[in-house]
């Protein structure tokens, strides 16, 4: 039997603490990314094929001898998602559909979707959404992901297991580091410059999920018999990690330090959502780290300097930034090469 999973969108922030944790397990790994944040994120090791590719475009040769398939790549943020709708649909919904089809008809065995639990957009603040709850979704990212559920689920079978994950709001580090998810963004702004910046008006609920455990989860989706998942939708997470903003934001200002002040910002943010966790947890997976616990990951990663906060750790920031790149490049290359001729430089 084959050993091999194919990730997605393994390049990414979830793909490189997921990887290695794979390859921990016995697993061989192929990662199919644009690695729009770079290759090096994932270390050199004859277990992890890095192939180059976008997920537009991937072949029934892309699914040779994979036995599991975890879709991490997509467009990955509210923002991101408004700056390139047409992309986003494309590579969240399209291609994911797509990619469990050709799964399915390679002979997988099972096919995973890393899907948010911002499905649910706004709800009111004494609904406790479990999956059946109708969801709202508000954004081009949070609808691509439903439609992407939507047509996934159905591929399920006697011979192919379809999973559906909606993640929680992730935190903690990671190689491919992001700095603009929550608990992230507000440990970095308390360490660095004593200011936490938080998101007015601190009473909106969202679930949040180390990213250590949100892997867990990925791994648990792979390897749990398919009576217990295929077919089915699974929010991730824990009851101990549903916060609101502002309560979260004096945890985290403490864990770092007590001269931190809080600094508000923007408008009302309008998504709010609290999120039940029974289900995933009655089949036997239990999310272990708490906020703090993340927290005091990152800190230690920015002490050791194994990060900090440059524009790839920003993802709207990053693609802003490599679409200018294009354009300058563009203006002055010649021939496809800069300043020195000879060798293309
Ligand atoms: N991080 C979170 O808080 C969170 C929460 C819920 C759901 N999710 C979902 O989990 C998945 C991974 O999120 P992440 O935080 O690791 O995001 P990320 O942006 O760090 O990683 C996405 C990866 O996909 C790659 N990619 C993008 N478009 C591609 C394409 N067309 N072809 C090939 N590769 C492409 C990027 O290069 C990147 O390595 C996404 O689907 C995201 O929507 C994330």
């Amino acid at each position: 039997m084959s050993d091999v999973v194919l990730v997605t969108g393994g390049g990414g922030y979830i793909g490189t603490t997921l990887v290695p944790m794979l390859v921990e397990r016995g697993y061989r790994v192929r990662v199919i990314d644009r690695f729009f944040f770079g290759r090096d994120r994932l270390p050199d090791d004859d277990r992890i094929e890095k192939i180059t590719e976008d997920t537009r475009r991937l072949t029934p040769a892309h699914f040779a001898g994979v036995r599991y398939v975890i879709d991490l790549a997509a467009i990955s943020n509210d923002p991101s998602g408004a700056l390139f709708p047409e992309a986003t649909w494309e590579i969240n919904h399209a291609a994911r559909v797509r990619c469990a089809h050709l799964a399915r008809e390679a002979g997988a065995e099972r096919y995973v979707l890393p899907s948010s639990c911002s499905v649910y957009g706004f709800q009111d603040p004494d609904v406790i959404a479990d999956e059946s709850h109708p969801t709202n979704p508000l954004t081009v990212y949070a609808k691509a992901n439903e439609r992407a559920e939507l047509d996934v689920l159905p591929l399920a079978g006697d011979s192919f297991g379809v999973v559906v994950l909606r993640q929680a709001t992730v935190y903690g580090y990671s190689p491919r580091m992001r700095f603009d998810l929550a608990i992230n963004g507000m440990t970095y702004g308390a360490w660095k410059h004593r200011r936490l910046p938080l998101m007015r008006d601190g009473s909106q609920w969202r679930p949040m999920v180390h990213v250590a455990d949100t892997s867990r989860a990925l791994i648990w989706a792979i390897e749990a018999p398919a009576s217990d998942v295929s077919g089915e939708v699974f929010n991730v997470g824990s009851e101990e990690n549903v916060y609101q903003i502002g309560p979260l934001g004096r945890l985290v200002a403490e864990t770092v330090g007590d001269d931190v002040e809080i600094e508000w910002y923007g408008d009302p943010d309008h998504r709010s959502y609290r999120v039940s966790f029974e289900k995933i947890e009655s089949r036997g997976y239990k999310a272990e780290h708490t906020a703090v616990d993340g927290v005091r990951d990152v800190v230690a990663a920015l002490e050791a300097g194994h990060t900090d906060r440059t524009p790839d750790t920003i993802t709207l920031e990053w693609y802003r930034l490599l679409v200018e790149w294009r354009e300058r490049l563009a203006q002055v290359e010649l021939d496809g090469a800069l300043i020195e001729l000879g060798s293309r430089g």
